[in-house]
């Protein structure tokens, strides 16, 4: 997609040259200062085929007095980026299936900035994607490939700069959807591995280390290793590296779960909808498509990205519940639930992140059912007693429009995680059970500020409109962006917090499981 700004303002409107013109009016601006526009607005109101409210558009074929072929009104609740968005989302509604129509013009009759135009590409990206890799049957992408945002010369800079941040968020957002949506035999833990790896070799700011089954044993990740044991998959540990910082320079380590399928393992899921447990590596697809953002972005910080990716399946070689497993921490965990799989890739994770010495950890996961309970598709969860830490990923949030919600983490909670058999036990009761899993996670990231996202309802949504949603890369990106932004009111790594690295003094090698049949 090709996206311009033109400055034109007033009459000038009426005569730009597009295949069709979206004009947005926002409910106390509802008109444009181009004669024909207004009259054909006021036509449209007084006969009533349309009010300036938002959510309400109108079609209007070979217009009069305007040069375009094709107009389209919509309208919006006011002037906030959340309301331009979403009007310029129900727009193109209305012309993307036009096979005529490949450049689009766009205005809006509020002031539009930075914000705005990076939003709108947003829209534009969410509104034109179409899933083909596993379906070349499926209708042709939009022929739109053209869009120029029209408005007062004054804004012409910020709207350009919005218009190239978003599209390098919108790379992300759109790597981040295809890998969730791509099916778990097509989209395994190997397939995770060479994708960063191509992100290496296509971008020059982007490293990428995949370690083997061998690689993963030698670390000493035991608890990672007993969530593939059911596997035919060869699970795989992915560390990328954004080096646009200075060398001295703490980085912030981002840790995505990458189960490219949770059966649940021997507490195996109920079949109804199971499908969708191929989402299951959202939190890596997140990392994966933040890493893609950042090689576009260039901001000037340092990022890891660390994937621990695997499949969770029952089988004669699985962990089974009671299983004990000893963490590359040294901590053991009493397996109860082998469905909890997904706190025990990351815990391993969080431990091999403190060799970074980081400003700030955040961990995304798909990671349980019970933050879809408490917080539905809207918010994602976000849990840290960094409140640093948290107001950034909150504010991160809302200026992406890809939002957080900051939940509980109160040492209270932990008490469901005591275990006779181990150091602690991997699930709590079902109560709380989104806290007792971040609680869970806390318990290996002692050495650094942290955060964790559950993503379980906002990274993909189903129904008729299944699929991936891109969440939160948004968010992260935005958050790295305001970070490198910040200068000398970056988050820091904490002084207090080097002195205590998490216990690694019971370091055994991990029981491995022959994955052979005897014969
Ligand atoms: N991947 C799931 C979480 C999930 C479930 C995400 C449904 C989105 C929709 C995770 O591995 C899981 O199975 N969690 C369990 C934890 C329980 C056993 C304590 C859950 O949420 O049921
Ligand atoms: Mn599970
Ligand atoms: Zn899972």
């Amino acid at each position: 997609m090709d996206y311009r700004f033109s400055a034109a303002q007033g009459a000038a409107l009426s005569q730009i040259a597009a295949d069709a013109l979206l004009v947005v009016l926002t409910a106390d601006q509802p008109t444009t200062g181009s004669e024909a526009l207004d009259k054909l607005i006021k036509d449209a109101v007084s006969s009533k085929d349309w009010e300036c409210k938002a959510g309400k558009t109108l079609y209007i074929h070979r217009p009069a007095g305007v040069k375009a072929p094709r107009l389209v009104l919509s309208g919006a609740a006011d002037a906030s980026v959340k309301a331009i968005r979403a009007a310029v989302g129900k727009a193109l509604a209305e012309v993307k299936s036009r096979g005529g129509v490949q450049h689009v013009a766009l205005t809006c009759s509020a002031v539009l900035d930075a914000a705005h135009a990076q939003a709108l590409v947003q829209a534009v990206d969410e509104a034109t994607y179409v899933y083909r890799q596993t379906k070349p049957s499926a209708p042709k992408p939009a022929a739109l490939s053209k869009l120029t945002v029209v408005a007062a010369a004054e804004q012409g800079a910020a709207i350009k700069a919005g218009l190239s941040a978003g599209q390098g968020v919108a790379a992300g957002v759109a790597l981040a959807r295809e890998l969730g949506n791509l099916p778990g035999n097509h989209c395994t833990p190997t397939f995770l591995g060479q994708e960063a790896r191509r992100l290496s070799r296509e971008f020059k700011h982007i490293k990428a280390e995949v370690l083997d089954r061998a690689a993963i044993e030698k670390l000493g990740m035991g608890s990672f290793l007993s969530v593939t044991n059911g596997s035919a998959q060869p699970p795989r540990f992915i560390v990328l590296r954004y080096e646009g910082g200075a060398k001295s320079q703490a980085p912030i380590v981002l840790v995505g779960k990458g189960i490219t399928f949770d059966t649940g393992g021997i507490s195996l899921k109920p079949g109804a909808g199971m499908d969708e447990m191929k989402y299951d590596m959202g939190g890596a697809a997140s990392v994966l498509g933040t890493f893609r953002a950042l090689a576009d972005l260039k901001p000037k910080l340092n990022v890891i990205g660390l994937v621990p990716t695997c499949e969770n399946m029952p089988s004669g070689t699985a962990t089974k519940p009671g299983d004990v497993v000893t963490s590359m921490s040294g901590q053991t965990i009493e397996v109860l639930n082998t469905d909890a799989e997904g706190r025990l890739i990351l815990c391993d994770a969080l431990t091999y992140a403190e060799r970074f010495k980081p400003a700030a950890v955040i961990d995304i996961a798909t990671l349980t059912g019970a933050c879809v309970v408490a917080l539905g598709h809207v918010h994602s969860g976000l849990f840290s007693a960094d409140d640093e830490l948290a107001d950034a990923l909150l504010a991160a949030g809302r200026q992406a429009l890809d939002t957080a919600w900051r939940m509980p983490v109160d040492e209270e909670y932990g008490d469901a995680l005591k275990s006779n058999f181990a150091d602690m036990g991997n699930v709590g009761g079902r109560d709380g059970g989104a806290i007792t899993a971040a609680i869970f996670l806390s318990k290996f990231t002692k050495a650094y500020r942290w955060a964790h996202l559950d993503i379980a309802g906002s990274a993909w949504k189903s129904g008729a409109a299944k699929g991936g949603t891109g969440r939160p890369v948004g968010l992260l990106t935005q958050f790295l962006l305001s970070q490198a932004d910040a200068g000398a009111a970056a988050i820091k790594p904490m002084a207090d917090k080097k002195a205590k690295p998490a216990p690694a003094a019971r370091r055994v090698p991990a029981k491995r499981v022959a994955t052979k049949r005897p014969a």
